[in-house]
């Protein structure tokens, strides 16, 4: 496969004076400082992408309750709290990361299916605003779990609304294929029978139909479900008052159209405007992917045949996304192309032992040389937080860049680290 990725497409990613910048800061400067590889983020690019998103919901009593999932570092999650983003937690270590980052418990959503006993204690405790329910067997551990230590808690039910959100098909959750959620057709009946336990406070529904989704057309589909369902449950006497509607917006990877957000708002005024449900929205790789990239250097190149490898100092266990998901992530050189630069096709590969450790085949890259700086462009989402220490590989640094100045927001896992797991038991 090729694709052209020449100049970066997103907002604070740009060319100055002849090399890479993000923000004011060249790219340049945070590897002479801190060396290579490393995740940069723009906290311009959040506090917009996150404005963006506000504007286009204007009227609508709704809580964007970002999916800590997409990027959980500390002080990206500490920039979205301060512009009053709630939170969507799957497990603890996301909930402390949240309290952490000082969200206020009241704003924290626990979804995911499968929560142990431990876990919907801690967030009992915490006082989190609503733990999403995805099972009769899960309702029964909230309400046992509830019990004992003498709390009610605040249920949402997740509804499998049997949509196809026309997605990469691992990241399609809302079809009845999907282990996620309650069947639709049971979801009446299971909503009653939760709403009567006295354990339960039964507020809400939930849906998440998938992620990277750019067409409206599967949300508008899952919205009128939603309204439909809200209608039967106030028929059978019950009350229900909060509606969450999951994450999914899908950003731009390769300068093609995102979701429209502003017809993606305009079709939850629509369906579910008049629904009297406070609304919650979960979106994580919307606010977070375009406002991130990973720098490597170039370490070696070779010629197999007559195909050209640029070996880079990141891979596949940096970023999962490629071989996971045969995503393709824009490649930007740090030094801009002469105009009249040659372009050769070049295969991008890291240095794990494995195949599958391809960035992919781009065709118009210039020449790149040992010692090269270059960026795989919209990974703050599932970027960092999907990486491992496969081959004995450190987790790598994170920095923010805020306007002129940048700093380290996660340092370099060390084999210290590591080693201090298996040695000082
Ligand atoms: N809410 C729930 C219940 C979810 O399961 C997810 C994502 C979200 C919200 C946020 O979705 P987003 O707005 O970011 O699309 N690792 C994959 C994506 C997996 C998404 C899992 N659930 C990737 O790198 O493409």
């Amino acid at each position: 496969m090729t694709t052209e990725f020449s100049r970066p497409h997103v907002a604070y990613f740009g060319y100055k004076n002849g090399e890479l910048a993000v923000e004011n800061v060249a790219i340049s400067a945070i590897a002479a400082k801190y060396g290579t590889p490393f995740y940069v983020y723009s906290a311009a690019a959040v506090r917009e992408r996150v404005a963006k998103l506000r504007a286009a919901l204007d009227g609508l009593d709704i809580q964007i309750c970002y999916a800590v999932k997409a990027n959980n570092n500390l002080s990206l999650l500490s920039l979205l709290v301060n512009e009053g983003c709630g939170m969507d937690i799957v497990s603890d270590g996301e909930m402390q990361r949240a309290l952490t980052a000082g969200a206020p418990a009241g704003k924290i959503v626990f979804s995911g299916v499968g929560k142990t006993d431990e876990e919907i204690a801690a967030a009992l405790n915490a006082g989190v605003h609503q733990l999403n329910v995805e099972s009769i067997e899960e309702l029964d551990a909230i309400s046992r779990v509830a019990g004992k230590i003498g709390k009610v808690a605040t249920v949402v039910l997740r509804v499998n609304p049997d949509v196809d959100a026309l997605t990469h098909p691992k990241i399609t959750t809302g079809t009845s294929k999907n282990k996620f959620g309650i069947a639709y057709a049971d979801a009446v009946n299971t909503y009653a029978a939760a709403a009567a336990r006295k354990e339960i406070n039964m507020v809400g529904i939930a849906v998440h139909i998938g992620s990277q989704i750019t067409d409206v057309a599967p949300f508008r589909q899952t919205f009128e479900r939603l309204a439909q369902l809200t209608q039967a449950i106030r028929a059978k006497g019950l009350t229900i008052s909060r509606l969450d509607l999951g994450g999914g917006l899908g950003v731009s990877y390769d300068g093609s159209a995102g979701i429209d957000v502003i017809a993606y708002a305009q079709t939850i005024r629509e369906t579910l405007g008049d629904s009297g449900c406070a609304l919650t929205i979960e979106p994580g790789r919307f606010i977070i992917a375009e406002a991130g990239a990973l720098v490597a250097k170039v370490l070696y190149g070779k010629n197999q045949g007559n195909v050209k490898f640029s070996i880079v100092d990141a891979a596949m266990n940096d970023l999962m996304r490629p071989a996971l998901y045969d995503a393709l992530h824009p490649v930007w050189p740090v030094r801009e192309p002469a105009a009249d630069a040659e372009a050769l096709p070049v295969h991008l590969v890291g240095p794990v032992c494995e195949s599958s450790d391809t960035f992919g085949e781009f065709d118009h890259l210039p020449a790149l040389e040992r010692g090269d700086l270059v960026m795989l462009g919209v990974a703050g989402a599932y970027g960092a937080t999907m990486s491992s220490t496969y081959n004995a590989r450190p987790l790598i640094q994170e920095v923010l860049v805020e306007g002129d100045s940048f700093r380290l927001v996660r340092r370099q896992w060390t084999v210290e680290d590591a080693l201090a797991l298996e040695r000082d038991l």
